[in-house]
């Protein structure tokens, strides 16, 4: 008897459109309802990896130590990008103890009181733009005049990069964080960037500063972490902060003034806040394509799959964001929601480093819009907002705003 056409597993192709507003990635929407642990091709590796849409199933595999970040170092995986954005050694490609050991260094920087004092600033420096913004008057780019500002002054304010060096490292931003750089492109960027902050933490050691670059410099001369590891670190951190809470905050304003109802309740009871920029969170599908994978040391069942020792696996935490089996009506935006923490931020040992920072950074912009712009609107129809094609963390080319 021939075997059917499809005899064999069945391998999906991702094939990655650029994708407007919020939308959902309609592959992985309809894995998660369909085929939750599938085979999947991406763009650029070679093969195939699982791709786990689920959240019980997210959740397990990003937090069973038998998938390992080290075993994915060196094998063309399939991905998102043509170059891998983190390097070996990198904090997101590094086990225990390494893993343990790299967290460990960074977690003070992220720790209360410097996050108290951070809030602060962020309030004040928030207070300063938005009375910029006003002075200049309607319409503006609030993402060019408000959010990109504010997220870079953040993230130079933690790390330590004097605000000169800003517009340089905007550029490399913009050159790794796209589906669209060769991986020679890539691997140029990501040299110039590594001696940039290589420089800059030498300098930091010879004349240390209230800042994260300084406290790594003086860890890496105590033997606590190597030159890489510290490059590594502070460029996650730089990228992060930069590109994805610029990104994701410019979106979070751009729902609320296309869902008014939802904002006005939101103004006359500021509390909710919080609870409404989780909800924000979960419903934005921030990420364009996957992260990085995870290499499994051991068979593994996942969902009623087993996952085979030595294969590759991605986790889509969007998609686990919009399980029905988790959330009512998962594909509606409800500011008031309360059943179950997202995973936008990831789960496990890898949940990212700076989740209360995006938190904090969210709550002081949209309260300050909030409360300083009573009458804002999109200054143009939302169908005439151009979106980023191509990148990795999703969010609108501009945003153009009135009040
Ligand atoms: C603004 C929205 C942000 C979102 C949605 C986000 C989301 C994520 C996700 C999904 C992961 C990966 C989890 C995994 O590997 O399984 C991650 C890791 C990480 N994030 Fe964020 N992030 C954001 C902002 C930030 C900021 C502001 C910083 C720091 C300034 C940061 C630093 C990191 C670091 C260092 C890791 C690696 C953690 C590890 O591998 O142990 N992120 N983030």
């Amino acid at each position: 008897m021939t075997p059917p056409e499809h005899y064999g597993p069945v391998v999906h192709d991702w094939p990655l459109v650029p994708l407007p507003r919020t939308d959902f990635d309609p592959v992985p929407h309809r894995l998660l309802h369909e085929e939750p642990v599938a085979r999947i091709r991406l763009p650029h590796g070679e093969g195939h990896a699982w791709l786990v849409t689920r959240y019980e199933d997210v959740k397990q595999v990003t937090s069973d130590p038998r998938l390992s970040r080290a075993r994915t170092v060196g094998r063309p995986i399939p991905s998102t990008t043509p170059h891998t954005l983190a390097p070996p050694g990198g904090v997101g490609r590094a086990d225990p103890p390494d893993h343990t050991r790299l967290r460990r260094l960074v977690a003070p920087a992220f720790g209360r009181r410097r996050m108290t004092v951070l809030r602060e600033r962020t309030e004040r420096t928030a207070g300063a733009l938005a009375l910029r913004t006003l002075d200049a008057g309607p319409p503006a780019d609030i993402a060019e005049t408000f959010v990109g500002p504010l997220s870079a002054t953040v993230v130079a304010e933690l790390l330590g990069i004097p605000a000169a060096d800003l517009g340089r490292v905007q550029e490399w931003r913009g050159g790794l964080l796209s589906h669209d750089t060769t991986a020679e492109e890539g691997e140029s960027v990501k040299k110039e960037i590594a001696g940039y902050f290589a420089g800059l933490a030498r300098r930091r050691a010879e004349h240390p500063a209230d800042d994260l670059v300084s406290e790594l410099a003086a860890a890496r001369a105590a033997g606590h972490l190597s030159t890489p590891e510290l490059v590594s670190l502070a460029v996650m951190l730089t990228l992060n902060g930069l590109d994805a809470v610029r990104n994701i905050v410019s979106t979070m304003v751009y729902v609320l003034l296309t869902h008014p109802d939802q904002t006005a309740k939101l103004r006359t009871e500021p509390g909710r806040l919080p609870r409404a920029v989780d909800e924000l969170f979960r419903y934005i599908p921030q990420r364009g394509g996957v992260g990085m994978p995870r290499v499994a040391t051991a068979d593994i069942e996942v969902g009623g799959v087993t996952i085979r020792a030595d294969e590759a696996v991605h986790v889509f935490y969007p998609a686990a964001n919009r399980d029905p089996a988790v959330y009512n009506e998962p594909d509606r935006l409800d500011l008031g929601r309360d059943e179950a923490p997202h995973l936008a931020f990831g789960h496990g040992a890898h949940y990212c480093a700076g989740a209360q920072l995006a938190r904090m950074e969210a709550e002081v912009m949209l309260g300050t819009l909030l409360t300083r712009f009573p009458g804002l609107a999109l200054a143009v129809p939302p169908d005439r907002i151009a979106w980023r094609a191509g990148a990795v963390n999703r969010g609108p080319e501009t945003l153009p705003v009135t009040w």
